[in-house]
């Protein structure tokens, strides 16, 4: 889409509402910032999003496996994770109107406004956004949502909504290991809601209060198992081709931008053309303490470039906090490394616990720990390190929608001026697939011959019949859905049951048979 068509977000917003896409939840009563509903259109596109994704990650590869768990679970999973006592945002309110912020926003909401407050204290330079009156200290707010289980309200039996779907999977590792016939490296997914407080919930669906995630946990050996099994651990630096088959010799390094450019893929494949998205490589400075790299897909959203998703490398801490607070193990037996290691004789052994000892004391871990670390890969024992590509539906959703909202300016043959508005969906996702007319809604048999092909159709994607109306503007109602396909059955469909196909982008019309276009629409769909 050209850059002066893009939109703003108050033109997306009143679309989405209007043709049913995305309302305020419980608008009735004045809405809840930070909930959204999605409606009949918006939900069409949210389960092409997620079958997608799906698609992609899970059915189309040989070794990753899916979950579905609970939202609220132990909340002992919330303390190994760290989210009881780190999940926080910094939150500041004001003296004056007493509202509540973001402190690390404050600069942002206050060049939103329309209007800038001055500040009412001389000197100041943290001041409300909203009316210039003097700030809090910012102080950390836990964003977990907390509730009670059970019917007594006690404060043992507090739970809380999950705020990332990742933690179940770290939970369910070993059942998931026991019961899916898969070995490391391989990968558990899930997709589902998600609940964060968000102290501002802004930019429309951006940042919200209830949203769902889409998550991998890919686990890895560590390269010190990979050492020992190939004698060597591929690195970037050995330039190894990522788009062919995986490779048992990858260390981290290189299973991480693997994942990178994976997702890259996905978002292509669903309609986020390369240049409109940036990798952002964290620093090692702004990584967690246990994460290795982590990198961000921006998209330029039109409130500015924002994350998408990421892509961590997370060692092995989430594992081995479960394994600590759990007390369950949460190591694997990989048979394959304790008969390599079986092949070492004692000097090479020793040799390599030096090695590692070493390496790891250069990153100020423990010397004891990593010769224990050792004799359990000799035994052919370890806790799986994971890569985590970690996607949100609907800032996808958003993503996908201001990619794909155009305003396009028309000229006619007669040079009158119109706009289309449209939104350019990948056939991938779009909600509706296909819309199905009859040209002359009174002639009976072009209904009837028409009527056949949409029930024909309707039991494999969804399709929309329309009989309301001037043909053209049939067809700009399906452009503002997004619909790639139209056709329209005419007399001549009558007579030999070819139909026109008119391609929204383009807007041309091709004749075809009913077989030529279900080649066509089977096509596009495919990853
Ligand atoms: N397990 C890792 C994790 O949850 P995150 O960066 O906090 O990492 C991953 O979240 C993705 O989930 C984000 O990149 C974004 O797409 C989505 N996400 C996170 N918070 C969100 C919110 N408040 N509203 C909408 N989507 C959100």
């Amino acid at each position: 889409m050209a850059e002066e068509n893009k939109s703003s977000l108050d033109a997306l917003s009143a679309l989405c509402k209007r043709r049913g896409f995305i309302y305020h939840s419980s608008e009735i009563y004045g809405g809840m910032p930070g909930f959204w509903d999605y409606g009949p259109l918006g939900c069409e596109l949210k389960q092409n999003v997620k079958q997608a994704w799906w698609q992609f990650t899970v059915r189309g590869r040989e070794d990753v496996a899916g979950l579905d768990a609970t939202i609220i679970m132990h909340p002992k999973i919330w303390k190994a994770s760290g989210h009881l006592d780190t999940f926080a945002d910094p939150m500041t309110m004001c003296k004056d109107c007493k509202k509540l912020m973001r402190s690390d926003q404050v600069k942002d909401i206050y060049a939103d406004q329309k209007k800038k407050p001055q500040p009412k204290i001389a000197g100041s330079d943290f001041f409300c956004p909203y009316c210039g009156g003097e700030l809090t200290e910012p102080k950390p707010f836990n964003l977990m949502f907390k509730t009670v289980v059970g019917p007594i309200d006690d404060p043992s039996n507090v739970a809380y909504l999950r705020p990332e779907t990742a933690q179940a999977i770290f939970a369910q590792f070993q059942n998931v290991l026991a019961t899916s016939r898969q070995s490391v490296p391989f990968g558990i997914a899930q997709m589902g809601k998600s609940f964060r407080n968000e102290v501002t919930p802004r930019n429309y669906t951006f940042r919200s209060r209830e949203f769902e995630q889409m998550e991998l946990e890919f686990f890895i050996r560590p390269d010190e198992a990979v050492e020992i099994l190939h004698g060597h651990v591929v690195t970037l630096a050995d330039n190894p081709d990522l788009d062919g088959p995986v490779q048992d010799d990858w260390g981290w390094e290189v299973w991480h931008k693997y994942w990178v450019e994976q997702r890259k893929k996905f978002l292509n494949a669903v309609g986020l053309p390369t240049e409109r998205f940036v990798e952002y490589w964290q620093k090692p400075d702004e990584l967690a303490h246990y994460a290795r790299a982590c990198v961000d897909i921006e998209y330029d959203f039109p409130f500015g470039r924002q994350e998408l998703e990421g892509i961590a490398a997370r060692s092995d801490f989430d594992l081995s906090q479960h394994q600590k607070w759990s007390g369950e193990s949460q190591m694997v037996f990989d048979d394959p490394l304790k008969q390599s290691a079986k092949k070492l004789d004692e000097a090479a052994r020793k040799a390599f616990i030096e090695k590692v000892q070493a390496d790891w004391t250069s990153r100020g871990k423990d010397a004891a720990a990593a010769e224990k670390f050792c004799l359990d890969l000799f035994d052919g024992k370890y806790v799986p390190h994971v890569i985590e590509p970690s996607a949100g539906v609907d800032r996808l959703m958003l993503a996908l929608l201001c990619e794909a909202y155009e305003e396009e300016k028309l000229v006619d043959d007669k040079g009158k001026e119109d706009v289309r508005t449209v939104l350019h969906f990948s056939p991938k996702v779009a909600p509706i697939k296909v819309a199905i007319f009859p040209l002359i809604k009174k002639d009976e048999a072009q209904d009837k011959l028409a009527r056949e092909i949409f029930t024909k159709l309707q039991k494999k994607v969804n399709v929309m019949w329309d009989v309301s109306g001037a043909i053209g503007r049939r067809y700009r109602r399906q452009d503002e859905a997004g619909t790639p396909w139209c056709i329209t059955v005419d007399a001549q469909s009558v007579e030999d049951g070819t139909f026109t196909v008119r391609e929204r982008d383009s807007m041309k019309q091709t004749r075809m048979t009913y077989g030529e276009f279900l080649d066509m629409l089977y096509t596009a769909l495919e990853f």
